[in-house]
């Protein structure tokens, strides 16, 4: 018989080199790519040689179903995460989730277990928004938390508009819109994930359960400035709005301290992008981040006034209020992993939108020793995995055995 381990191991080996930059060692999955469909290609494929029912919602996402999704009443119990990255992104933020749904899956079958509710295992599209700048559009689209028309309209950094991205995969924008029988069929959504901090190393357990996301939001800053020569404009006829974007990365920096938030500019675009010619426009993005929502409007509002005291703009780009999963799953899945230490994340995740849209959700962390995520060094013991893999599936067993 083949060992758990070697299961999960062959699905991960199967997709190592999906996407991956040969030089920093990164991934570069972005939605409707080329990386990207390979990864939907793989899961389906996955799913299809397991009997899986695949079906694709009203923006893609794929759902493989163990059972008939309208069986319950109660809709069924989903798991899974997403298979885009960041840019140079980690290995493991979104395919461990998938990967460990999967391989719990054919656990529970070689245990001769028959689930009373369905079961599903999700890939959601573009939960990073890497390419388009909004993140969790599959989620967000189907429990109506983004307009299909905004998200049409979304552009990448070349000037691609999503409805143009979809269009040259042979997908159909006109499509997209709020799937409300999609999101009634889950009863209840369980996502596995890399822990992305050092929690788990401080506490020097292999596992946790999710129970909150905090408050979060991205934001884009328009700087102006006047192109000009590097080389003959005086210092003091120069309107540079890199200088602009240096204050203003300060003034990010210094709102965080102030309010005990997290604020980040990591993406910076300049025009023309000269060595030797004045900035003459610059856009930087904030992602800014709280665990309560109070603290995050106070960091926003103070960079905002920092923004309206120059003649940038500033224009927000999405924002997800603090998640609170729903108590009594959470405690279930803490009294199923053995009194699995609950924490809170300031990550973001596809079960935070559902959990906002109604759905009862909650989420299983896996230790990561490195301590650091949406890079090449982010990683997961294999032993920490199959941990990861045997509560997913003690949970799965447990909410789909059970007919409520
Ligand atoms: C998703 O990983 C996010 O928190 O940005
Ligand atoms: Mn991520
Ligand atoms: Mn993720």
């Amino acid at each position: 018989m083949v060992s758990q381990g070697a299961v999960f191991e062959k699905m991960w080996s199967a997709i190592a080199d999906i996407g991956r930059d040969p030089v920093t060692g990164g991934y570069r999955r972005f939605a409707w790519t080329a990386a990207d469909l390979s990864m939907r290609e793989w899961f389906a494929g996955e799913c299809t040689s397991r009997g899986l029912d695949l079906v694709e919602d009203r923006i893609g996402n794929q759902w493989a179903w163990w059972g008939n999704p309208g069986s319950s009443g109660n809709g069924g119990i989903a798991t899974g995460s997403h298979l885009d990255s960041v840019p140079d992104g980690g290995a493991f933020d979104g395919p461990l989730g998938v990967v460990s749904a999967l391989a719990a899956i054919d656990w529970l079958r070689a245990d001769g277990f028959q689930p009373r509710r369905p079961i599903a295992v999700v890939n959601f599209l573009d939960e990073e928004g890497a390419r388009f700048g909004v993140s969790c559009v599959g989620s967000r689209i189907i429990t109506g938390a983004l307009s299909p028309d905004r998200a049409r309209a979304l552009r990448d950094g070349d000037g691609v508009t999503m409805a143009e991205a979809m269009r040259a995969v042979g997908r159909q924008p006109d499509q997209l819109g709020p799937d409300p029988e999609a999101v009634a069929r889950i009863g209840s959504f369980v996502e596995l994930h890399i822990e992305q901090g050092r929690g788990l190393i401080d506490l020097g357990r292999p596992i946790a359960v999710g129970n909150r996301l905090w408050a979060h939001g991205r934001w884009r800053i328009d700087i102006p400035g006047e192109p000009n020569h590097a080389g003959t404009t005086r210092l003091s006829d120069r309107r540079d709005a890199v200088i602009g974007c240096a204050h203003l990365v300060l003034a990010v920096r210094a709102a965080a301290e102030r309010h005990g938030s997290l604020a980040t500019i990591g993406k910076i675009n300049v025009s023309p992008g000269g060595v030797n010619a004045i900035a003459g426009a610059a856009t930087a993005w904030l992602d800014a981040r709280a665990a309560e929502e109070d603290a995050l409007s106070a960091t926003v509002a103070e960079i905002g006034e920092h923004v309206r005291s120059t003649d940038s703009v500033m224009t927000e780009e999405s924002r997800t209020p603090e998640t609170v999963f729903e108590d009594a799953l959470v405690s279930r899945l803490a009294g199923l992993l053995d009194g699995a230490p609950v924490m809170s994340t300031g990550a973001g995740h596809d079960a935070g939108i559902l959990s906002n849209a109604g759905v009862p959700a909650a989420m299983i962390f896996v230790r990561n020793p490195t301590g650091v995520s949406h890079s090449p060094a982010e990683w997961a013991e294999p032993d920490d995995c199959l941990t990861g893999v045997a509560a997913l599936a003690r949970v799965l067993a447990d909410l789909a055995g059970d007919e409520q």
